[in-house]
């Protein structure tokens, strides 16, 4: 396991400690930030982000929930997407406070 820094939403000041054992749906979730999320599981999109730079592993598993294009413009799913190094992560999809 090793610690990565995860830089959000353009905010030099957003910045949070990840492990590469853990996805990045829950690195965040444990930062407290929820992303909208419904499949868990790359299927849907729902919980999708964008990568400014830095790599990612998805280890074996397909975004299913991205289409080509998106993939192509950097579009990553937190949910099955696992740190491999800093990231610079921008678009997050939060989840709306429940009233
Ligand atoms: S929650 Fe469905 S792809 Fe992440």
């Amino acid at each position: 396991m090793s610690d990565v820094t995860l830089q959000l939403d353009d905010s030099p000041n957003a910045t949070l400690i990840a492990h590469t054992d853990k996805s990045l749906y829950d690195s965040l979730a444990e930062a407290n930030i929820w992303l909208r999320k419904s499949c868990i599981n790359g299927a849907c999109g729902v919980c999708r982000c964008r990568l400014m730079s830095g790599a990612i592993d998805y280890r074996g598993r397909h975004p299913y929930g991205l289409n080509g294009g998106q993939q192509a413009d950097g579009w990553i799913l937190p949910c099955i997407a696992y740190p491999k190094s800093d990231l610079k992560l921008v678009h997050l999809r939060r989840q709306e406070p429940k009233s």
